[in-house]
């Protein structure tokens, strides 16, 4: 066991504070990174403050960050696909039973016992994993992922959710050429769901609610902008939609979402508030259309989906801060004003 920097809340009240933890010392099958960014996810908030207590209570002191780019420092010696000096990058996922169903397709993000990246019990060392808000991490080699070489890596950081997170659903609802779109929430998963419905070559409608937002969603791919507070303006697109990917964070009223689907289309719930959502039957049985949800992606996919980022060139539009915004940072998120991800160069927390 060896201690490393890390910035942890002590409770749900708490402000995200310096810090040291113990990470393990590799095994035969683990890859050490330093990490040199980590993305701030909407869910590292939700969580931070234990937002989402009823279905995974959060455990204090937490340690969030699951958006962790960094280089190799150490290999086990049976780590066959890295070596020291790699370019390596982790996720949600840094375990899975391996075994299930689940596991066995590769959707290693719904196996029963899976373990997430923070706030997850520790198999090796007891308590609970601690996340990418540090200098070093350990995680199987299973688990660790390949960063093309052409993608800046402050940007790349934010494809190990926001990306697959927007990736998978589009894929499993096939979002292509021809179909219409809908983005709803242009913060960091939603900047990426437009990247890639543009890239899949789909007619891609952004619904904000902020107005300010609109030149940068038509540069990042949209077609059309609509802002959802006006009325006049989401009824000229009722029955109209293939497929909607709903990433807003906080409370908001998906009927009038439902309602802009056509026959037999289908709403994805990729965001996750706190509170439960308010489904109208008849949004749903006039023209039988679906509300799905999505999780992340799996670890094959996951390398699929960077993979595509690299042959595209395709990254998240980061705010680069140093640790020490971290808790500034999180209020902005709250505010939606992001543009459209803050992604934290690690090499700040070697000062504390
Ligand atoms: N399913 C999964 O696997 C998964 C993975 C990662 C994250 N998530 C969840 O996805 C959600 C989004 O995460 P994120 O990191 O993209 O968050 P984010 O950067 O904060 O973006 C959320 C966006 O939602 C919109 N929004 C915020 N408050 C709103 C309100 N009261 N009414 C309507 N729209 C509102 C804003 O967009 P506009 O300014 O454009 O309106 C905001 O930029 C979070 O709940 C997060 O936990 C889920
Ligand atoms: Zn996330
Ligand atoms: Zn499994």
């Amino acid at each position: 066991m060896y201690k490393t920097k890390a910035y942890s809340a002590a409770s749900a009240t708490s402000p995200l504070a310096s810090t040291a933890i113990p990470r393990r010392d590799p095994t035969e099958q683990d890859v050490q990174i330093e990490i040199l960014f980590c993305g701030i996810c909407h869910s590292d908030l939700h969580a931070v403050r234990n937002e989402w207590s009823s279905v995974m209570p959060t455990i204090y002191p937490i340690v969030p960050g699951h958006e962790i780019v960094g280089r190799v420092t150490k290999v086990g010696g049976a780590v066959r696909k890295y070596k020291p000096g790699d370019l390596a990058a982790v996720g949600c996922l840094v375990d899975s039973d391996g075994t299930c169903p689940q596991c066995k397709e590769g959707l290693e993000q719904f196996c029963p016992h899976l373990t997430l990246t923070f706030n997850s019990a520790d198999k090796h060392l007891g308590g609970v994993t601690y996340g990418g808000y540090s200098n070093s991490i350990v995680v199987d080699e299973r688990f660790v992922l390949r960063v093309p070489a052409n993608l800046k890596l402050a940007g790349a950081a934010p494809l190990l959710c926001a990306g697959i997170t927007t990736y998978s659903p589009m894929r499993h609802w096939g979002v292509r050429k021809g179909r219409k779109v809908g983005v709803v929430g242009l913060g960091g998963l939603g900047h990426m769901a437009v990247k890639f419905a543009h890239a899949f070559g789909a007619h891609v409608v952004v619904f904000t609610t902020s107005p300010a937002k609109k030149e940068d969603a038509l540069r990042l791919g949209a077609d059309e902008v609509v802002i959802s507070r006006n009325t006049d303006e989401m009824k000229k697109h009722a029955g109209s939609f293939d497929f909607i990917l709903d990433a807003v964070s906080a409370d908001h009223d998906i009927n009038a979402y439902l309602s802009l689907l056509g026959r037999d289309g289908n709403l994805t719930l990729v965001g996750a508030p706190a509170k439960p959502l308010g489904v109208s039957a008849f949004g749903l049985i006039m023209g039988r259309r679906s509300l799905s949800g999505s999780n992340i992606g799996g670890i094959a996919e996951t390398q699929e989906m960077l993979d595509f980022c690299g042959a595209h060139d395709i990254t998240a539009d980061v705010e680069v801060i140093p640790i020490q915004k971290v808790n500034e940072a999180y209020e902005r998120l709250l505010k939606a004003d992001v543009k459209y991800r803050f992604s934290i160069d690690m090499a700040s927390l070697k000062s504390e």
